[in-house]
C-alpha cells in the first residue's frame, strides 16, 4: 500500500514535470529530452526518449502565433534594455512570408513608433523591397533585438542571448524559405561567425535549416551608395530562389 502510494506520487511528479516542460516548449520551442528516473541505486542520465514539442497531434504548434508570442514578450525584462525602451519592436508583415528581413535592433524612430525599419534606413529597405516587385506587407521584417540599445550602440552578447530565442520562435511560426540578414551585425550574430560581411554576402548560408542571405545594411548603403549594386545582386539571388519575377516597369 505504502509502496503504491510512493509510485503514485512519483508518477504524479513526472506528469507535473512533463506538463510544465510541454508548456515551456510551447512557449520557447525546440526538442527536449525525457530522462529516466533514478531507481534508487543508479541514476540513469541518458535520454530515454525524445519528444518533438512541435508534434501536430498535441495541437501545440497551432496554439503559437505571432500574436501570442508578441503578447508573451510585451513586458519582457530579460535584459536591461527592457526598462529603457519606449516601445518593444516585435516585427511586422506577412505571418506566412517566404522572405524575412532581419536587422540588428530598433533605432530611435523604431523605438518611438514600435515598428521595425521606419527611419531613413527603413525607407531605403522599403525601396529595395519594392524594387523586388513586392510590398512591405508581402514580407516579414524584424530584428535580432526587440528593444533599442541606448544611443544605437552595438547589442551586447547577453542581450542577444536573451532576445534571439524570440526571433527563433517568430521564424518557427512564419517558416520562411529565405532570411535576408541585414548588415554585419545581423549576419555575424545569426551565423555565429567573425567572417566579414563582404565575404559572407552573395551566397546562401544555413540558419536553423533556413536559407540565409547576408547583405549590407540599408544604413550602410546610405553612407556607401556604391554598395547598392552588390545588394541588388544579393537580392536577385533571393528573387531567383523564390521565383520572384519583376515585370518591366513594375519596380
Ligand atoms: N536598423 C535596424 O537594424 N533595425 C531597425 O529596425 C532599424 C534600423
Amino acid at each position: 500500500m505504502e509502496f503504491n502510494e510512493e509510485i503514485r506520487q512519483e508518477l504524479a511528479a513526472i506528469v507535473e514535470a512533463l506538463k510544465s516542460r510541454v508548456i515551456h516548449e510551447r512557449d520557447y520551442g525546440g526538442t527536449y529530452r525525457v530522462f529516466s528516473m533514478s531507481d534508487g541505486a543508479t541514476t540513469v542520465d541518458q535520454p530515454v526518449f525524445e519528444i518533438d514539442a512541435k508534434v501536430d497531434e498535441a495541437g501545440i504548434e497551432d496554439l503559437t502565433t505571432l500574436d501570442t508570442i508578441h503578447e508573451k514578450i510585451a513586458d519582457c525584462r530579460k535584459c536591461g534594455l527592457g526598462s529603457m525602451r519606449t516601445n518593444l519592436v516585435f516585427g511586422e508583415g506577412n505571418p506566412h512570408a517566404d522572405l524575412v528581413f532581419v536587422g540588428e535592433a530598433p533605432g530611435e524612430q523604431e523605438d518611438r513608433q514600435g515598428r521595425p525599419f521606419v527611419g531613413r534606413a527603413g525607407q531605403l529597405l522599403t525601396r529595395i523591397i519594392e524594387a523586388m516587385g513586392l510590398k512591405r506587407h508581402d514580407v516579414y521584417i524584424c530584428n535580432i533585438l526587440k528593444c533599442r540599445p541606448p544611443g544605437n550602440r552595438n547589442p551586447k552578447p547577453a542581450e542577444i542571448r536573451a532576445c534571439e530565442p524570440f526571433l527563433l520562435q517568430q521564424l518557427d511560426v512564419i517558416r520562411p524559405k529565405v532570411i535576408c540578414a541585414l548588415g554585419t551585425f545581423a549576419a555575424k550574430t545569426l551565423l555565429d561567425t567573425d567572417v566579414p560581411i563582404s565575404l559572407l554576402r552573395g551566397k546562401f548560408h544555413a540558419y536553423h535549416g533556413i536559407k540565409l542571405m547576408p547583405t549590407y545594411h540599408p544604413a550602410y548603403l546610405l553612407r556607401n551608395p556604391g554598395s547598392k549594386k552588390q545588394v541588388w545582386e544579393d537580392v536577385q539571388v533571393i528573387m531567383k530562389e523564390l521565383n520572384i519575377q519583376v515585370r518591366p516597369g513594375e519596380s
